[in-house]
């Protein structure tokens, strides 16, 4: 059986009063028994009251939506993997677009940050994605593979094997215009093919690829389909729990 993993991105939205009330109302609203892999990523300071609010259930695993390379010292406003790991963190979003772009994080910071998150075994969503212009001028593929081989240069295949990639077009993003699965599924097999060459993995079903962009209720079930689409990164769908609870919903007919 496939096993899908759905990550809801709550960027910079929910206090940690709201947080409680969302998890709340999400954990009534699916069934007890999820087949899909579920992680919540909210931001860091809702971080404690999600992992409380959880107690413990196996259904869910938390994320952060970013961490920084150093263990600790001066480096005022940031947050280590060890802060994240003592905070129940399975997971943590690294290369977000949005972090590209509006705070500057680059290819070389990207892979110092894989490579903190994986030595303190928590497992990086590498975020990759090419700009309308990108897509337009025909060079998706080539700014894939060059985010993928920078983000993850140096890393031995057992490595490698522990990130999770979320193809995520940046015009695709909180903009309502969705990739078509045709565009989604020949981008994760150009992603795939570039892993199984350049780190000669050869247990590609292990190696999860998750589509993210404007993914709602409606249109998951398309994307999810495709044996090339391992599981989805949510935003703006994430928020709402009825929303995020038909998204899981789902994943769950799809995986059986
Ligand atoms: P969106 O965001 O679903 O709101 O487009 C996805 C993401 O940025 O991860």
């Amino acid at each position: 059986m496939r096993r899908l993993l759905i990550v809801g991105n709550w960027k910079m939205h929910k206090t940690a009063s709201e947080a409680t009330q969302f998890v709340e109302s999400l954990s009534k609203l699916i069934s007890s028994a999820v087949s899909a892999d579920i992680v919540l990523a909210p931001p860091f300071t809702a971080l404690p009251a999600v992992r409380t609010a959880l107690a413990g259930d196996q259904r869910f695993a938390l994320a952060a939506q970013d961490v920084f390379w150093e263990e600790q010292g001066a480096f005022t406003g940031e947050i280590s993997a060890l802060m994240l790991k003592d905070l129940g963190c399975q997971y943590v979003i690294i290369g977000h677009s949005e972090r590209r772009r509006l705070f500057g994080d680059t290819d070389d910071g990207i892979r110092k940050k894989i490579a903190v998150a994986l030595r303190h075994g928590i497992k990086p969503i590498l975020c990759v994605g090419e700009s309308l212009d990108d897509r337009e001028g025909g060079r998706t593929e080539t700014v894939i593979r060059e985010q993928l081989l920078k983000g993850l240069a140096g890393l031995r295949s057992e490595e490698v094997e522990a990130v999770t990639v979320a193809y995520e077009p940046v015009w695709a993003i909180g903009t309502g215009r969705a990739a078509t699965p045709d565009q989604a599924v020949t981008t994760h097999r150009a992603i795939r093919e570039l892993i199984r060459q350049e780190w000669n993995l050869d247990i590609m079903s292990a190696f999860h690829i998750l589509y993210g962009g404007s993914v709602t209720p409606q249109n998951v079930g398309a994307f999810l389909e495709s044996d090339e689409i391992d599981g989805a990164l949510v935003g703006g769908a994430c928020l709402d729990p009825q929303s995020f609870a038909t998204i899981l919903r789902v994943a769950q007919t799809l995986a059986q």
